[in-house]
């Protein structure tokens, strides 16, 4: 993974690897050679993208139908991983769920459910797969945060404080791993046009673009944080110049409407 011309080698897992950003980022290492593990909750999807991946690239696709905001999916899915036998060279955190609406007016099964899979899940998996990378002093853990994850957002709460856990941990292993072989990277992208967001929202950019910026971020040795887009100088005013108090005041009357209506 050092210079752009040299392709990729071995298994990648994907979470949520069938749709949007997820799917755009499994092309992109298809293409580049590598094979794949891909997971989420619907399998028709994963086994559809699968077959479409081998037919276009000829990669090694395996499926694996989990809900990952069940406590015993991560561990599922690393005793399938030993049991098959399969070495991981990269972990692509990226499945994520959002939840709309002020926390009064929230399930709170649902909230916890989105805690599970942003948060859990990814930590655990890192936690579960980093090691045997390290082992082998190469590998790549890329973690999908969002510019979310940079201020306090009402009525997108609990997603934003789970990206910004995101944010907080990647930075944080990656320079536990620094100096390990391992590249450890956040990326985190603005609003995208995905089935996650159908919001009409000036600059919004194209799954395809996230994945560029995914595997620019997994060959370069460069930060624990890659934004890709235009979202620097937002994210710099209000995760770094704001208090979070104003950052909050701003952002709950730029998101009123689109989760109130009013
Ligand atoms: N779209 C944006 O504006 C935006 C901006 C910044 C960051 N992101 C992040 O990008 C990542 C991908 O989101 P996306 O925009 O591409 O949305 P998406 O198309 O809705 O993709 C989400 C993926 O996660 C899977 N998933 C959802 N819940 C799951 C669960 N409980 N267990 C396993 N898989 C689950 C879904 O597949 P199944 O339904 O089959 O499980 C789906 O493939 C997320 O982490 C999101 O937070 C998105």
């Amino acid at each position: 993974m050092k210079s752009k011309k040299e392709t990729m080698q071995g298994v990648a897992v994907v979470t949520g690897a069938a749709t949007g950003i997820g799917a755009a980022i499994t092309e992109r290492l298809a293409e580049q050679g590598m094979h794949l593990v891909l997971v989420a909750r619907d399998g028709a999807r994963l086994e559809a993208a699968a077959k479409r991946l081998h037919a276009e690239y000829g990669a090694q696709v395996s499926t694996l139908a989990l809900d990952l905001s069940q406590q015993s999916a991560p561990a599922r899915l690393a005793k399938w991983l030993t049991g098959s036998g399969t070495e991981v060279d990269v972990l692509v955190n990226n499945a994520g769920a959002s939840l709309m609406g002020p926390v009064a007016n929230s399930d709170p099964a649902r909230l916890r459910g989105l805690v599970n899979l942003n948060v859990g899940a990814m930590a655990e998996l890192t936690a579960l797969l980093l090691p045997a990378m390290v082992a082998r002093g190469r590998g790549a853990v890329v973690n999908i945060a969002s510019t979310g994850a940079y201020a306090p957002a009402p009525y997108v709460a609990a997603y934003a404080a789970s990206k910004a856990f995101v944010l907080s941990f990647t930075q944080a292993v990656w320079a536990e791993t620094k100096a390990t072989g391992v590249r450890v990277v956040a990326v985190s992208p603005g609003p995208t046009d995905t089935a996650m967001n159908t919001r009409h929202i000036p600059g919004k950019r194209e799954p395809g673009s996230v994945a560029d910026t995914v595997m620019s971020a997994l060959r370069s040795r460069g930060p624990a944080v890659v934004d890709g887009g235009l979202n620097g100088f937002q994210t710099f005013v209000f995760g770094r110049l704001l208090p979070a108090s104003l950052a909050a005041r701003i952002a709950e009357r730029s998101l009123r409407r689109a989760a109130l209506g009013h």
